[in-house]
């Protein structure tokens, strides 16, 4: 049983503000810093801390195999990763507040690169024991589904941006949904909803899916067919919250994979987040297993 994420590789230039920009307004930033990021390349290397071996596909622009070079030495497998010669990397605009909270602006660069061709080429070498974990930063969502749904491959998807493109994609074959408050209330649409009632919602749409919805500072949620949880956090000091959900998604999956029930997996999930958000950046601060079974002597 193998993960394939086949995700986004950004660039991330960070700049740290007193509030986020308004409409017409121009403002100063205090710093700017550049981390690896991408959710894709950020999921993978939460997975690769976990402990468990992972395969990530996906695309960079030429000159930057340093990133390459990162998530190797992290763990991950990154023989099926490409260059893009038409194409620069991803990058992401993200203003970091003072209490610690994001907005982020994308470019998918070499991430919108991701051809039938490819994708064929990959998936040719996963079966129906393998999974597939997803983000929404990458072209041809669709197919990438549908191939790997005939191959018999288990989909987890963080749908991450949600947008019309992944609405329109066969998401009847994904056997997780990992997603926020914000994705859940625009992929249900209607009118606003109380989370329990969301995610119940999900689950009339999609039975035979798995899904978790995290709350931030409210913790999480996880239901599916007969079987409802909360999860609260491990209150942690915020320093900067991008790449916590990455960390939680990553973790999740690992005690899947692993064989955890799902309230362990959201458990592990929780202390990697909690962990996330006490440092800066989204690739430096996910955490690796030793540090998390050092943080909380229990797990
Ligand atoms: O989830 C955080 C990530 O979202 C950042 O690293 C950024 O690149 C965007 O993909």
């Amino acid at each position: 049983m193998r993960i394939l994420n086949f995700g986004s590789i950004n660039l991330d230039y960070v700049y740290s503000v007193e509030h986020f920009v308004q409409p017409g307004e121009t403002i100063l930033a205090d710093e700017l810093q550049i981390f690896p990021g991408g959710k894709g390349l950020n999921q993978s290397i939460a997975l690769a801390r976990s402990g468990i071996p992972v395969f990530h596909a996906g695309m960079i622009g030429e000159g930057d195999d340093f990133l390459i070079e990162l998530m190797k030495k992290a763990g991950v497998n990154t023989r099926y990763i490409r260059s893009s010669r038409e194409s620069r990397t991803g990058n992401a605009v993200i203003q970091r507040d003072q209490s610690g909270n994001n907005c982020i602006i994308l470019h998918g660069g070499a991430n919108q690169r991701i051809s039938r061709e490819y994708i064929d080429e990959v998936l040719s070498d996963f079966s129906e024991k393998d999974f597939l974990l997803l983000q929404n930063e990458i072209s041809n969502m669709a197919y990438l589904m549908e191939k790997a749904h005939e191959r018999g491959m288990r989909i987890i998807l963080n749908p991450s941006p949600m947008n019309e493109a992944l609405r329109s994609c066969p998401l009847r074959y994904v056997n997780y949904f990992i997603l926020n408050e914000i994705e859940i209330a625009q992929l249900l649409g209607g009118d606003e909803k109380r989370e329990e009632e969301q995610i119940h919602e999900m689950l009339k749409r999609f039975p035979s899916s798995k899904i978790v919805l995290t709350l931030g500072k409210r913790g999480s949620l996880y239901a599916e067919e007969g079987m409802d949880y909360r999860q609260d956090i491990y209150p942690a000091k915020v320093m900067d919250t991008t790449a916590a959900g990455d960390s939680f998604t990553g973790y999740f999956v690992s005690g899947i994979w692993k064989g955890y029930s799902a309230k362990e997996s959201m458990d592990l999930a929780s202390k990697a987040a909690s962990l996330a958000v006490a440092s800066a950046g989204a690739e430096p601060s996910i955490p690796k297993i030793e540090e998390l079974e050092a943080a909380f002597p229990s797990s």
